[in-house]
């Protein structure tokens, strides 16, 4: 993925590596229609991308993802980083996420960046093998 690229080529790169973490990947449309929203803020590279939206105080983690071929090499953790500096800038005093309880790489990932359970929501994600998984609403306040 290049980050400097076209929107329409830009978004297909983002589609095309957010379909190697995700069963229910977004499209290219749908990261173009992201990217053209106030406040949402792209960090990444051609192994990983997060998005973020901050509105006032608050940035969202809407997605996070690095190639499986990338992954345990610190990609992760220096892209939620990179994001909340840009939060930080924006403005943002806290980061909040939603997260699937049974995604230990993503939970143990936050975990490590001090990030707190604040909240669930029961049943928020289907799985086709099984009963909904709980979300859970993780937290890290900045300074
Ligand atoms: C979650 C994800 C983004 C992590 O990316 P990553 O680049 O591998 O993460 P990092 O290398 O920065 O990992 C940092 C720390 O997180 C923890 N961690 C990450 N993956 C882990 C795993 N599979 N098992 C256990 N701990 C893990 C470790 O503490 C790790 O530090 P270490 O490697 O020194 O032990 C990646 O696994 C991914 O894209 N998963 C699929 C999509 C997803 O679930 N996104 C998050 C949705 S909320």
């Amino acid at each position: 993925m290049n980050t400097t690229a076209e929107p329409d080529a830009l978004a297909q790169g983002l589609a095309e590596l957010h379909a190697e973490s995700f069963h229910t990947p977004w499209s290219a449309v749908a990261f173009a229609d992201l990217l053209g929203q106030a406040g949402v803020v792209l960090e990444g590279d051609n192994d990983g991308l997060i998005l973020i939206r901050v509105v006032a105080d608050e940035a969202e983690i809407l997605t996070l993802a690095v190639r499986p071929s990338a992954r345990r090499q610190g990609l992760g953790g220096r892209l939620v980083e990179a994001a909340s500096r840009r939060a930080a800038e924006l403005g943002a005093n806290r980061m909040f996420l939603e997260v699937a309880e049974d995604n230990a790489p993503a939970r143990a990932l936050y975990g490590s960046l001090a990030f707190k359970t604040a909240g669930r929501r029961p049943r928020y994600y289907p799985r086709a093998d099984g009963p909904a998984v709980d979300a859970l609403i993780l937290v890290r306040n900045f300074a």
